[in-house]
C-alpha cells in the first residue's frame, strides 16, 4: 500500500477482537509516530503503549467516574455529551475494548503540543492500516487531561509531571467478518479547496 492508498482507505475502527497485536507491528506503528514532524524538531511527544488488561480496565473506570460527575448543557460538543450520558448509565468503555491503547502525552506548556500529537497520531493510524490493523483516535483522555485522579494514575504509568495527554489511539484487529479494517472511503462533503492560479 503506498501512502495515498493508506490515507484513502483508513477508517476509524470502533469494534475490536481481543487478539493481542504482534510486537513487531506495534514497533512499526511507534516508529511511524516517533518519526512524525514536530515544531522546531522538538520531539517531545511521549508515547505510553498500554496493553495490560488491568491498566486498561482502570483507565475505563477512571474515565467513567470522571464523566459521570459532569453535567450536560445545551450546545455541548456532542461527543462529550455522549460520554457523560453513557458514563452516568455505568456502561462507558471509551476505547472500544481495543487490546492496545497508545496514549500520546506532550509538554503542557509547549505551544505545538496538540499539533505535534496530531501528526504522530495520523502517522500511526496510516501505518496501522497498512498492517491490516484497525485504529481510532480517542479523545477522552485529552478532554480529561486535568482530572487530578487521571493525572495521578497516568503519572504512575510514566507520564512526567510537566506532561499532559493530547490524544490516544486505539489499535487492534477489527471485529469484522474477514478480520480486516473497514476501508470504504467516506464521501468528502467539506474540506474545501480554493485554487489560486
Ligand atoms: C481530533 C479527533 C478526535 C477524535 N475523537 C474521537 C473519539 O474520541 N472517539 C471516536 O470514536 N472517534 C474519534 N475521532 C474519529 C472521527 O470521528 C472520525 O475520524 C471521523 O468520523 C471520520 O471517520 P473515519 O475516521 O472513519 O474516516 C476523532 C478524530 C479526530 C481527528
Amino acid at each position: 500500500m503506498n501512502v495515498l492508498e493508506s490515507i484513502l482507505s483508513r477508517r476509524s475502527t470502533r469494534s475490536y477482537q481481543s487478539l493481542p497485536v504482534e510486537q513487531e507491528k506495534l514497533e512499526k506503528i511507534l516508529e511511524a509516530g516517533r518519526c512524525a514532524p514536530s515544531g522546531g524538531n522538538n520531539q517531545t511527544a511521549h508515547f505510553l503503549v498500554i496493553q495490560k488488561e488491568d491498566v486498561l480496565k482502570k483507565l475505563v473506570e477512571l474515565v467513567q467516574n470522571a464523566f459521570a460527575k459532569m453535567e450536560v448543557y445545551d450546545g455541548m460538543y456532542k461527543s462529550i455529551r455522549n460520554s457523560i450520558l453513557q458514563s452516568k448509565k455505568g456502561n462507558y468503555v471509551f476505547h472500544y475494548n481495543a487490546p492496545v491503547l497508545i496514549v500520546v502525552a506532550n509538554q503542557k506548556d509547549y505551544g505545538n503540543n496538540m499539533a505535534d500529537t496530531a501528526c504522530a497520531v495520523e502517522n500511526m493510524m496510516l501505518e496501522a492500516n497498512d498492517l491490516d490493523l484497525g485504529s481510532c483516535w480517542i479523545n477522552q483522555l485529552r478532554w480529561l487531561n486535568e482530572d487530578p485522579t487521571l493525572v495521578a494514575y497516568l503519572k504512575e504509568l510514566g507520564m512526567q509531571t510537566d506532561e499532559r495527554v493530547y490524544a490516544s489511539v486505539a489499535i487492534g484487529y477489527p471485529e469484522t467478518v474477514d478480520g480486516l479494517p473497514l476501508r470504504k472511503a467516506l464521501e468528502r462533503k467539506g474540506n474545501k479547496v480554493t485554487w489560486i492560479l
